[in-house]
């Protein structure tokens, strides 16, 4: 395999949904054949998981930042991407299509990222805490290391996306930054109605305006409000943020300060899915 100093390396967890495990491998196969054929990857494989039959490893050796940015416009591609978010839960762990010299380190840290956050699990089911417990100052040091760089850009984003809210009836503006796998940043505000039912979160209209742009897998949100406490998403968005964003980091902050950083299958256990349909 020729390996030049500017591939990248992107890995996802793919959960198939049960019973679709077959279909997913087929799929897997046709999405090597175009990775490969239209040279985006040097390399792409599909690893099952020894501990658990409806798990795989997605693992891409992209040509270059560059190719892994091109997949993304690839109309066969982003249909065959549509096709696996249909019979699977994806989380991306390590993504190789950023182009600079920091994200490149971006992307070492995410890996290292990963590995704290095991270890901060297993702190937290140790300590038998609740969530809950963990919001405040005094327990930050626990927590990952943040991906600093990104995470602001996309802090800042929110904060701007804020300043459009449409929120005459309450005056609580909300701002929301979505990143999708390619690293492009879609943003969202709340937008309320004189029916007040109609109003529309700004987590839900970030989402819904990637859709609409093509993006399909996405890796956080972040969330601002002007309040000192933390505002999480609320239940409606957790179940959008879910079923079409899966395991997101959910970062959550106010004007000045970040006031915590979740992921989503802790705020939404339990979910709903199309796997139970
Ligand atoms: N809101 C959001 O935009 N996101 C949430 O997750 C919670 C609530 C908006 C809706 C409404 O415009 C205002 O905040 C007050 O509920």
């Amino acid at each position: 395999m020729v390996v030049s100093d500017e591939s990248r390396l992107s890995v996802a967890i793919v959960d198939v949904h049960p019973g679709r495990e077959s279909a997913f491998l087929a799929l897997a196969t046709r999405m090597k054949q175009v990775l490969e054929g239209k040279r985006y990857c040097l390399h792409a494989q599909t690893v099952p998981d020894a501990a658990s039959p409806s798990r795989f490893y997605d693992v891409r050796h992209w040509t270059n930042a560059e190719a892994a940015l091109e997949s993304y416009a690839d109309r066969e591609m982003n249909d065959l991407r549509a096709e696996l978010n249909d019979m699977a839960m994806v989380t991306h762990v390590l993504i190789g299509s950023q182009t600079s010299g920091e994200l490149r380190n971006e992307n070492r840290r995410t890996l290292i990222e990963r590995d704290r956050r095991a270890g901060f699990d297993r702190r937290l089911e140790d300590l038998g805490r609740s969530q809950g417990d963990l919001r405040g100052d005094k327990d930050r040091r626990v927590g990952p290391r943040r991906t600093r760089a990104r995470a602001v850009n996309l802090l800042d984003a929110a904060r701007r996306a804020r300043e459009n809210a449409v929120a005459p009836f309450s005056n609580f503006k909300v701002g929301a930054a979505l990143e999708a796998t390619d690293g492009t940043i879609i943003t969202g505000c709340n937008i309320e109605n004189a029916t007040y039912g109609l109003t529309m979160c700004a987590e839900r209209v970030a989402m819904f305006k990637a859709l609409s742009e093509g993006h399909r897998s996405f890796t956080r949100l972040a969330l601002v409000v002007d309040m000192p406490a933390p505002t999480p998403p609320c239940g409606a968005c957790r179940q959008i943020l879910w079923e079409f964003g899966g395991d997101l980091e959910i970062r959550l902050a106010n004007l000045t300060d970040d006031t915590g950083t979740h992921r989503l299958k802790d705020l939404l256990p339990l979910p709903f899915d199309q796997r139970l349909l």
